[in-house]
């Protein structure tokens, strides 16, 4: 008999599920729970994407597409980015210095920049709280990530970076609006994170899913491109970020559409070429189809949405507020709040308690060294989403 367990390297033992398969089987057990844990948008997709998809199925768009993406997106993105950020971008097949790629998910993006960057021993500081995947896509390098310990503001500064950076030091990689915490950098911070990173020699990757998702009081001016946009604050609108900056978006948060795994990076060449000869290798090219809906879907406004969301936000933080600490959210749709210290348990332990309550949020040990905090999504219908904060804030005022 084969034994499969020896089989198994070292790199795939290290990645461990737990964490946030227990949530998940906790859910199972609950015939209909009040799920605030979910990390994508509940608004329906609008149709003119669904549509630009559907098109593109009928009109045999169902190839292979170059490696770096379509024409027409390329071209789309070289525009939004120019508006945007300023950088002069265009596709791989040019000798511009800042290329433009689409990826297979944002994820994907990160998971070839990473695979460019980092080999055995070397270091990618990242904040903590962090986005699950981060460690994971480190260790699957061989790398190893360096946590940067933001509590209890969650916003990961020049200043707490800095002694963290050794001689293994690759990247710097931030995530603004961030999960779990919704945490927004200011421009002041992006400003000192880039010089900070551009003194060290250090690539910073600039993480922003969530980027349409910034409320009204944490957009900033845009630094360059079109002085009449507000947007959150970037690393990337400064002069010559495009030397040192890895810009990572995505279109599954913005316009619902996790599920067709889009997104792309932007920056300096020699990174952009060794991504793309990864992207050629792995993922092979976004798909087909799902390009075309992301061209159709930079036409289409989601500010109603993200006002709806703004709106959620201010009814979460002013009902956890009350009963814990919780740091102000300035995007995204995620609340990061303390588990009072009088109720004397984990995060974990307290998530146990809301599952008992038919409520599920996730405990903050899936994105932290720590287990003080729980995230809470309030990416939920706003019934359900008041029924469960009752329940959490209930739970914290216990004892
Ligand atoms: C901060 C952050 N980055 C990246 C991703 C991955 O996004 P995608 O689905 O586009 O791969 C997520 C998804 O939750 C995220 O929260």
């Amino acid at each position: 008999m084969l034994d499969l367990d020896r089989l198994l390297c070292d790199r795939a033992r290290q990645v461990d599920a737990s964490g946030i398969r227990r949530v998940f089987e906790l859910g199972a057990k609950l015939s209909n729970p009040i799920n605030l844990s979910i990390g994508q948008p509940d608004f329906p997709v609008p149709d003119a994407i669904k549509q630009a998809a559907i098109e593109a199925i009928k009109s045999d768009h169902n190839g292979y597409t170059l490696t770096q993406g379509i024409g027409a997106l390329i071209d789309r993105l070289t525009q939004l980015i120019k508006l945007d950020v300023g950088w002069d971008v265009s596709g791989l097949a040019t000798d511009s210095k800042t290329p433009v790629m689409v990826t297979s998910g944002t994820s994907g993006g990160l998971l070839l920049a990473f695979m460019s960057l980092l080999g055995p021993c070397d270091e990618v500081i990242i904040p903590d709280p962090y986005f699950v995947m981060y460690p994971h896509l480190a260790t699957m390098c061989d790398a190893r990530a360096v946590l940067c310990d933001t509590y209890p503001e969650m916003r990961m500064t020049a200043d707490l970076v800095e002694p963290l950076i050794t001689d293994r030091t690759k990247i710097v990689l931030i995530n603004s609006p961030s999960n779990p915490a919704g945490a927004v950098l200011s421009r002041q911070e992006c400003s000192d994170l880039l010089d900070l990173c551009r003194a060290k020699g250090l690539l910073l990757i600039s993480d922003e899913i969530y980027d349409v998702f910034t409320y009204s009081e944490s957009r900033s001016d845009v630094a360059r491109g079109d002085q009449s946009l507000k947007r959150c604050p970037s690393p990337a609108r400064f002069d010559g970020a495009e030397d040192c900056v890895l810009l990572v978006r995505g279109f599954g948060k913005t316009y619902g559409v996790t599920g067709w795994r889009m997104g792309y990076v932007a920056g300096p060449r020699p990174i952009l070429e060794a991504m793309s000869r990864f992207q050629q290798y792995t993922f092979v090219c976004a798909p087909a189809p799902a390009q075309w809906g992301a061209l159709a879907a930079l036409d289409v406004d989601m500010a109603d949405h993200v006002g709806d969301y703004e709106r959620r936000r201010d009814l979460v933080v002013d009902q956890l507020s009350q009963v814990t600490e919780v740091p102000m959210p300035g995007g995204a749709f995620y609340a990061f709040a303390k588990v009072p210290e009088h109720l004397g348990i984990t995060a974990s332990e307290f998530v146990e308690r809301c599952v008992e309550k038919s409520v599920l949020v996730i405990p903050g040990s899936v994105f932290s060294s720590r287990d003080t905090h729980i995230r809470l999504s309030y990416a939920t219908d706003e019934a359900s989403l008041m029924r469960g904060l009752s329940i959490v804030c209930e739970l914290m005022s216990e004892g």
